[in-house]
């Protein structure tokens, strides 16, 4: 069902309309190969494939590359826990992306793996080149280290209480409560998260990549067009800062490539990561004759397009063209941010059953429907992307049930039955053919520049012209009397050209809408060219719905589904729900429990403070007295959604001294954190000052 354009055929077209076929090879970002696949994913996935699909269907030549991103610490802990080996592991996760982005159409011309013989021949080149060139620096620096485990810990596998206000369970580089930043070194009474020892300070030799020695070069090839405004932006603040070197290995035990002229270090996984692209590209290279050199040479005359997230922009912007120069290496043509992707106005959350897998929501919903409506949310600059869940189902209804298949529905059943099932042979407004085809200029100038929002709009703009072409024609009538039909046939044939127009110019948004359609219209694989001149005295096929209607209902039913992906389903170890995540602590006899004073507040007042950016400053009414807390739900609530409300307190909290004042108690919430903080809100008829027991 799913179609990439044979190269042939590309090419054909190409040579016939006489113009310079270009030469685009495009990546998305490599998914960790320790996870499914979920719609946050997919945004960018579909972002490119649609990309990649409207440049094939113009007869450009386009190579869309992708792979597992292999290697790394959670990987080698994540197959530890699962008593597989990582090579297991990556091989299965692979296996599940591929399907996954199988059925979303995701049309990549090579998926591969970092854990590649291509890639470590790759890495070590890249390395090697710039070591030679000086680029590379190595000292020894201090880590905390697990006894237990005999490993260096990540700064995220480090807890402890935070060196700032105390709020205990923090990780190893930043407070959830107050904010601070630091390092694990700083943590008061910290701890492994994968042994639960006391972690020790060790020494250990490191390696360096020096960014700086690529400034100038990096500042003129962020001011000459390769990002959008707002990436370029960022960079120009990130220059300010200083460019400063990048730690590129790790010590053993690690799930990666060892750094060529040493025992025991390994590439960190950002690394090899994106020479991963090249590696997957290479690798495709071999299995269809291609010369590799000719795209990666540094004065290649070829295009390279990366897509990724805005929060891996330092990776590709700064460190990979950083790399790829001082090796010798072609540097990207763009970088194309994109931004996160919100459920109903919020962050995805699996307790509101807003995390949705993408095998959830092939369990419910048709794929090709999440990509449309991406796509007419979609444009070039790096906002969050809002999934509306009515806001889809309607759209999915009036526009491409509603509107457009509904153009080939109404139309083709004269043809069929009236007609044998052909065209007329020739179209009785052929300037609205005409101007059709013209508009499709606009419609590609918004594709390329990834403005596809504003592209889906022009061409239900055009669903709509020819709807009211059909409206107003009213074949319905003029069939009821023998000597008009053929009028009926030449406006049937007239609607349906149309329509095929309408499906070429969406067919990078749906493919599977579009394949459905060839097959009814009976042509071949359609191209941006096709529609040049119209199909006349042609045999169609019978109608079959091309698209079916959505209703709420299978949307609430992969919301529930998605919702209860937080209980364990299977005796393996969960490690999704919130028990599993935050295990039941010591136990505590009842007279330390009983002193604990637990009383009703009602939140009098609820307000931000400045240069915290987790806190909240809350007045506290205990029926006749007032106190002030310092709580962290920033990130939950907004001010004006707590003032007014019930909730429950520890009021017996010795004050606790912090920056911005002084806390005089703590307020009970429960939650993993982010926006997944729930306050405790006791039932009607609770009154402020009464004592929880
Ligand atoms: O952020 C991520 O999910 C990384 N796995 C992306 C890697 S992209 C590239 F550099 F390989
Ligand atoms: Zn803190």
């Amino acid at each position: 069902m799913w179609h990439n354009p044979g190269q042939a055929q590309q090419q054909r077209a190409a040579t016939d309309r006489g113009f310079m076929q270009r030469n685009i090879l495009v990546t998305s970002a490599l998914p960790y190969a320790n996870g499914p696949i979920h719609l946050g994913h997919l945004v960018e996935y579909i972002q490119t494939d649609i990309w990649v699909r409207f440049q094939k269907l113009r007869g450009n030549r386009c190579i869309y590359v992708c792979a597992d991103d292999a290697h790394g610490t959670p990987i080698m802990l994540k197959a530890r826990e699962l008593g597989i080996t990582p090579e297991e592991l990556i091989e299965r996760i692979g296996r599940e992306h591929q399907d996954d982005f199988a059925a979303f159409g995701i049309g990549f011309d090579n998926y591969y793996t970092t854990h590649s013989q291509e890639n470590r021949e790759l890495s070590e080149l890249i390395y090697e080149r710039n070591r030679e060139a000086g680029h590379i620096d190595s000292r020894t620096i201090k880590q905390a280290y697990d006894p237990d485990e005999g490993m260096f810990l990540p700064d995220r596998y480090i807890k402890g209480e935070c060196p700032r206000c105390g709020a205990a369970d923090q990780y190893g580089d930043s407070c959830e409560a107050c904010g601070a930043t630091y390092t694990p070194t700083d943590l008061i009474n910290p701890v492994s998260v994968i042994s639960g020892a006391t972690p020790e300070e060790r020494e250990s030799l490191h390696y360096f990549f020096r960014l700086q020695d690529f400034e100038t070069m990096l500042k003129d090839w962020a001011r000459s067009g390769h990002v959008q405004p707002e990436v370029a932006n960022k960079l120009e603040e990130w220059f300010q800062e200083g460019l400063r070197e990048w730690d590129i290995s790790r010590d053993a035990p690690y799930f990666g490539f060892r750094i060529p002229g040493t025992e025991d270090k390994y590439f960190y996984v950002w690394l090899d990561a994106p020479i991963g692209y090249m590696a997957s590209f290479r690798n495709w290279c071999e299995r269809h004759g291609e010369d590799f050199d000719a795209w990666w040479d540094a004065d290649s005359d070829t295009e390279l397009y990366h897509f990724i997230g805005k929060d891996i922009v330092y990776f590709h912007a700064l460190f990979w063209p950083a790399m790829l120069h001082g090796a010798g290496f072609r540097k990207p043509t763009r970088i194309c941010a994109h931004g996160f992707m919100t459920v109903d106005g919020a962050k995805m959350s699996k307790s509101r059953g807003t995390f949705i897998m993408a095998h959830t929501y092939r369990n419910h919903l048709n794929p090709e429907y999440l990509r449309y409506y991406m796509a007419a949310k979609l444009g070039s600059n790096v906002h969050d992307l809002d999934l509306n869940l009515d806001d889809f189902t309607q759209r999915v209804n009036s526009d491409l049930v509603g509107k457009l298949v509904n153009i080939a529905s109404r139309s083709s059943g004269f043809i069929t039955k009236r007609f044998d099932g052909r065209l007329a042979g020739e179209l009785p407004a052929p300037e609205i053919y005409r101007e059709f085809v013209a508009r499709g200029e606009q419609i590609a100038e918004a594709y390329e520049n990834r403005e596809f929002s504003r592209a889906v709009r022009e061409i239900m703009a055009l669903a709509d012209q020819a709807n009211q072409y059909f409206d107003e024609e009213q074949p319905w009538v003029l069939a009821r009397d023998e000597s008009t039909l053929p009028q009926v046939q030449a406006i049937c044939t007239q609607t349906l050209n149309l329509f095929r127009v309408l499906m070429v110019y969406l067919k990078p948004v749906v493919p599977g809408i579009a394949a459905g359609a060839e097959a009814f219209l009976n042509v071949d694989e359609q191209n941006w060219q096709s529609v040049q001149a119209p199909l006349l005295d042609h045999a169609i096929n019978r109608f079959q719905p091309l698209a079916t209607r959505v209703e709420r209902a299978q949307v609430d039913a992969m919301i529930e589904e998605s919702r209860e992906t937080l209980a364990p389903k299977t005796d393996a170890p969960d490690t999704s729900g919130p028990l599993a995540d935050d295990p039941i602590g010591d136990t505590v006899d009842i007279d330390t429990f009983a002193r604990v004073d637990l009383r009703v507040a009602r939140i009098r007042e609820a307000a931000r403070v400045d240069g915290a950016d987790k806190l909240l400053r809350l007045s506290l009414d205990l029926g006749g007295e007032t106190r002030t807390v310092f709580a962290g739900l920033r990130s939950a609530y907004a001010p004006e959604d707590l003032q007014g409300r019930l909730t429950v307190m520890v009021a017996n909290l010795a004050p606790r001294k912090m920056r911005f004042g002084v806390s005089e108690g703590m307020v009970l919430a429960a939650g993993p954190g982010g926006d997944e903080i729930f306050i405790l809100e006791p039932d009607s008829g609770a009154r402020p000052g009464m004592r929880v027991k």
